[in-house]
């Protein structure tokens, strides 16, 4: 239970009188369950998808045509925009070109019921070939999230098979212009073909990388903006594995939200992102005819991601002063009464065999959406435990509404992005930088450092926690949450 002055609540979000049902909270306490239930919707938005091999000739692939596996015949990766209060109702058809390839569509970033969350076995039953899927929720967030199936994903990621959701309503002051920006590299061969997704090289060290980078599909593109205007940048690195440190040359620009969650404007000098995290910017273009360059400075030689090319006469005179983001109504972590739960995220001692399933060479999914061993664990557990039909015991169970700190720590000389379904991440403090305050779904630890970052148990439901790196999460470094 939550007592009510522990809530940072405004149904205000949630205009009109459809909010009052579902924050209406009690004379001294309220279900915490409550605080973050669905609002009621005004409006429905329906998408239906059709998950299917499509032969794409992206800008990258250099002529070559590849067999991407897409959501759906229009755009390689959607983009789905919504407005907050209204519900997402989502049809799914599985047209995946392969035996016993089952699908889920897991939303992340989204505090949504858990039964919508989309992980296989764990909150539904996975979708095979030829069968429909649906999901249905209304996001309680403005953001910027994505979704992704949730089985081999390391394959899935490296064909394409990923898309952008976009929950507006979050701006006090509306940009020039908004652009979407998503990082992924791609594993192509000296044949054009696609090479093996996942190594036991890569997945035993920091994944197995690319060798085409790309920005929305091409390389390094050139985005024509409007001169000497206040631009949004929704910035995704949607990469399997990848860790970059991006940030721009010479410009004025600002970051607002970090995975979705508005801040107060933070000077934008460089910012890391392991995969699945995001940034939104906010930028100052250059003056007529002048460009500024996005780069990845965590390579040895900066590379030019993005260049941004101004046209058409001046929008602005004014000085550059970011307006911040609208928050969300959030529960605040309650941090002197919050208890302290360790998570340890370590190396197995040599790539254990994963029992159930048995070793092979390479990596091969096996069932549960798992590769063959292990070479990672948390709190010295790597998932599966030893029967794959059974889940094993949760990591924490957290009672609904109450406050925890997880005490991230990383014992191994690799970055780890860790995720967690359902929830924010307040991030604290940690044992090697210096961190803003900030809030996220994925939270980059790099090595040997430890993050504390709190936590208020959300909606009731098992909620997965793992590394974003897919074939950390695929070779063990993976569990689950329980919220009761
Ligand atoms: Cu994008 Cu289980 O995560
Ligand atoms: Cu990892």
């Amino acid at each position: 239970m939550l007592r009510r002055r522990d809530l940072v609540v405004g149904a205000a979000a949630f205009a009109g009188s459809a909010a009052a049902g579902v924050f209406a909270v009690g004379r001294t306490q309220v279900e915490a369950r409550e605080v973050i239930a669905e609002p009621i919707a005004h409006d429905v938005k329906s998408i239906m998808f059709d998950l299917a091999e499509r032969p794409t000739a992206l800008p990258c692939f250099g002529g070559k045509t590849l067999p991407l596996w897409t959501f759906d015949s229009g755009a390689t990766f959607p983009i789905v925009r919504m407005k907050l209060g209204e519900r997402l109702d989502t049809v799914f058809k599985n047209h995946l070109p392969r035996d016993g390839e089952v699908a889920t569509i897991h939303w992340h970033g989204l505090r949504i019921p858990n039964t919508q969350d989309g992980v296989p076995y764990m909150t539904q039953k996975p979708i095979a070939p030829g069968e429909e899927g649906r999901y249905s929720f209304v996001p309680p967030d403005t953001g910027s999230f994505f979704f992704h199936t949730h089985c081999n994903s390391t394959e899935h990621f490296g064909r394409g098979l990923i898309g952008v959701l976009i929950v507006e309503g979050d701006e006090i002051a509306p940009p020039d212009a908004e652009y979407v920006l998503l990082m992924k590299d791609w594993r192509i061969g000296p044949d054009g073909k696609f090479l093996p997704f996942s190594t036991d090289e890569g997945a035993a060290k920091g994944g197995t990388p690319g060798t085409v980078r790309s920005v929305n599909g091409a390389t390094a593109p050139v985005i024509t903006v409007p001169s000497s205007a206040n631009v949004r940048i929704r910035l995704y690195n949607l990469d399997p594995m990848r860790i970059s440190e991006i940030g721009f040359e010479d410009a004025q620009s600002a970051i607002i939200a970090i995975d979705g969650n508005g801040l107060p404007p933070m000077t934008f000098e460089s910012w890391r992102l392991g995969t699945a995290m995001r940034v939104d910017i906010l930028l100052r273009t250059a003056a007529p005819g002048g460009s500024i360059k996005l780069y990845d400075y965590y390579s040895a030689e900066p590379f030019v991601l993005a260049e941004f090319k101004s046209e058409g006469p001046a929008k602005r005179t004014d000085a550059f002063d970011p307006t911040p983001l609208k928050v969300m109504p959030f529960p605040k972590v309650d941090e002197a009464n919050a208890q302290i739960i360790p998570m340890e995220f370590s190396a197995t001692p040599t790539g254990q065999a994963v029992a159930a399933i048995g070793a092979g060479p390479g990596i091969e999914i096996g069932p549960l959406c798992l590769a063959k061993r292990t070479f990672w664990a948390i709190n010295k557990q790597a998932w599966p435990g030893r029967d794959h039909r059974d889940l094993g015991p949760p990591l924490a169970v957290l009672k609904s509404g109450q406050s925890y700190i997880f005490e991230l720590d990383n014992t191994t000389p690799r970055s780890h992005p860790i995720h967690i379904h359902g929830h924010t991440f307040e991030v604290l403090n940690s044992s090697k930088r210096k961190l803003p305050r900030f809030r996220c779904d994925t939270v980059l630890l790099i090595p040997n450092e430890r993050i504390q970052v709190g936590v208020v148990a959300g909606l009731p439901g098992k909620w997965m926690f793992h590394c974003h790196i897919l074939e950390h999460q695929e070779a063990g470094m993976m569990g689950y949450i329980e919220v009761v």
